[in-house]
């Protein structure tokens, strides 16, 4: 799954965004027939999928925070706030669609205005979803050179990624996607006078503090997330990347 190898393991949120947004697009097809060809039961039917929808929407939501929170952090990144306000509007229009549509006379334009903005939503989430993927917000699958693998697997085995590697896809990439930073553009990772070593890179990951002192936006990481070891292999990966990030 493409979706996985850019580094999103998460294996639930992605799939399940198919269903509310077919359903959603889905009801709005069956009302936008009902209106067409004059028949009323198809508007009972785009009815029941927008309930459907909201059923899926849920659980989709759910498993998207799950992702946000293990991929990102739970940092307040622009597509992720576009999400959450998307997210509750298709909740609360599949809502009112699904109270208008209960009157024995729907009334059409409303309505078809309430199942139409429901598609323009589903649409949009998809489509800042599809940035944080793809657009250089997540982990990005990054090119090892043979000098990182050599530096992490100890002669004789074959990894598939050396650990500093995968530890950086598990915790970095998404605020530091090739030694960048989505976050705070000015200060990227490949730049950071804290790898100039090992000792200063640690101590920044545990306890980051933006050059002035004040407050950062980055998640300390203490050691019950990762260890004295795996801080060396990171800073291993890190400088094994920096010809390459550059
Ligand atoms: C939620 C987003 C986020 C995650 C996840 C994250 N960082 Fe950061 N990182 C930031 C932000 C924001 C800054 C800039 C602010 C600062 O320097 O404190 C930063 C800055 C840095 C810097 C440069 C510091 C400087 O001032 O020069 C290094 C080095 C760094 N991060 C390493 C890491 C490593 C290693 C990981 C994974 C273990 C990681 N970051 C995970 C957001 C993140």
């Amino acid at each position: 799954m493409l979706i996985a190898k850019a580094g999103f393991t998460d294996p639930l949120h992605a799939p399940l965004t198919h269903f509310p947004i077919a359903l959603v697009i889905g009801a709005f097809l069956f009302f936008l027939a009902a209106v067409l060809f004059g028949k009323k039961n198809l508007e009972v039917t785009a009815r029941h999928v927008s309930i459907l929808a909201f059923l899926f929407v849920f659980p989709t939501i759910l498993f998207g925070v799950f992702d946000w929170l293990h991929f990102f952090k739970g940092a307040l990144l622009p597509p992720i706030k576009y999400k959450m306000i998307l997210a509750s509007a298709v909740i609360v229009l599949l809502a009112v669609g699904i109270i208008m549509g209960s009157e024995l006379k729907v009334r059409t334009t409303p309505m078809m205005v309430v199942y139409a903005l429901a598609v323009v939503s589903v649409v949009g989430l998809g489509w800042f979803g599809g940035k944080l993927v793809y657009g250089g917000w997540s982990p990005a699958p990054e090119a090892v050179p043979a000098a990182a693998k050599a530096a992490t697997a100890p002669s004789g085995t074959t990894q598939a990624a050396p650990a500093g590697q995968r530890l950086f896809a598990a915790n970095c990439s998404a605020c530091h996607p090739n030694g960048g930073n989505v976050i705070v553009a000015e200060l990227p990772l490949k730049k950071s006078r804290t790898l100039a070593s090992a000792a200063a890179f640690t101590a920044f990951v545990r306890s980051p503090k933006m050059p002035n002192g004040s407050e950062s936006q980055m998640p300390p990481f203490p050691e019950d997330q990762i260890s004295a070891k795996q801080t060396g292999e990171l800073y291993t990966y890190i400088q094994s990347m920096l010809a390459a990030w550059k």
